[in-house]
């Protein structure tokens, strides 16, 4: 990500830069980056609707069937890396969890022996991932359903999936620790989750930069009807679960703006930051999975 972000929407809200909170995570932005440990009400799950039905054919135009930012330039290179990362093992059970148009799932399905069930909170995207799934002949292998990834546990049984994938959809949420909470209802024992998404940039070493990262920020919460935690109070969250990190790591592919470019272009939903984007935010992969080993008291 570099040249063709610059400044766009506007905000008033101000910034209010804080060196820790309890002292153990950090609060860098506090009203432009999110604590991943507790809800938001910036926006709502009916926004995130109202966006994803509306700008749908322009994520489409733009990005094809794949709605990733964080990304190479070859849609097959990232499913490639997505499938290997997520270990999607044939003979697997999975769910994608804020799934698109079904462009990964299609494409999961089509290249190994999976049963995929995939959950978006729009009805038009469940329209058009339906008709990429008949079109290909998926029936039998790829559910798609309208729902809400806080309600996990209410749509699909407990102990169902041995893989649950946020593929750049949790930063739509409003409540993290709801749908890992759930998440973790849904797996079988051993089971994982991975999860590909951004993160705001720590810069607590860097405090010059703090007033325009939050404009940055903004202007990219504002703009995809999303909010970005840090890194520490994501890792709080998930361990509070009493989930294992398996990895969290930088994707190891190389990264290309262009498609994100072309998206932009398409559908004019700009973000033009003023910082190096590099300082404002980055991607991170987590795959974390159930605890299987049983703890023993040494009396
Ligand atoms: C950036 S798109 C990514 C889509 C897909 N993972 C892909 O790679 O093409 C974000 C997705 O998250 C979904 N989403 C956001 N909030 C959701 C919620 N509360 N419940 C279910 N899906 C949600 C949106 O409907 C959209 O499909």
């Amino acid at each position: 990500m570099s040249s063709l972000f610059a400044s766009s929407a506007n905000d008033s809200e101000g910034t209010k830069p804080r060196s820790a909170d309890n002292g153990s995570a950090v609060v860098q932005t506090a009203d432009v980056v999110r604590d991943a440990r507790n809800p938001i009400s910036r926006h709502t799950v009916a926004d995130v609707a109202r966006y994803y039905n509306e700008w749908t054919p322009d994520y489409i135009n733009g990005f094809g069937e794949v709605f990733q930012g964080a990304r190479p330039e070859s849609t097959e290179e990232l499913l490639e890396y997505i499938k290997s990362a997520a270990r999607l093992e044939d003979g697997l059970t999975v769910l994608d969890a804020g799934c698109g148009v079904c462009g990964p799932a299609t494409w999961f399905a089509e290249h190994g022996d999976l049963t995929i069930e995939a959950l978006t909170i729009s009805e038009v995207q469940v329209a058009e991932a339906q008709q990429r799934i008949n079109r290909r002949g998926l029936q039998n292998r790829v559910t798609v359903r309208q729902g809400d990834f806080q309600q996990l546990a209410q749509i699909y049984p407990p102990a169902h999936f041995d893989r649950i994938l946020f593929l750049e959809s949790l930063c739509h949420a409003e409540d993290y620790r709801t749908v890992l909470q759930q998440a973790k209802q849904l797996l079988k024992p051993g089971g994982c989750v991975y999860i590909k998404d951004f993160y705001a940039i720590d810069n607590r070493s860097r405090p010059e930069v703090l007033e325009m990262q939050a404009q940055d920020l903004r202007d990219l919460n504002q703009v995809y009807c999303l909010m970005m935690p840090d890194i520490p109070r994501m890792v709080d969250t998930i361990s509070a679960l009493g989930f294992d990190i398996v990895y969290l790591r930088q994707p190891l592919y190389e990264y290309s703006s262009k498609p994100w470019e072309k998206f932009m272009e398409e559908s004019k939903l700009y973000w033009l930051p003023k910082l190096d984007p590099n300082l404002d935010i980055n991607t991170i992969e987590f795959l974390i999975s159930t605890k299987t080993h049983e703890v023993f008291l040494n009396r």
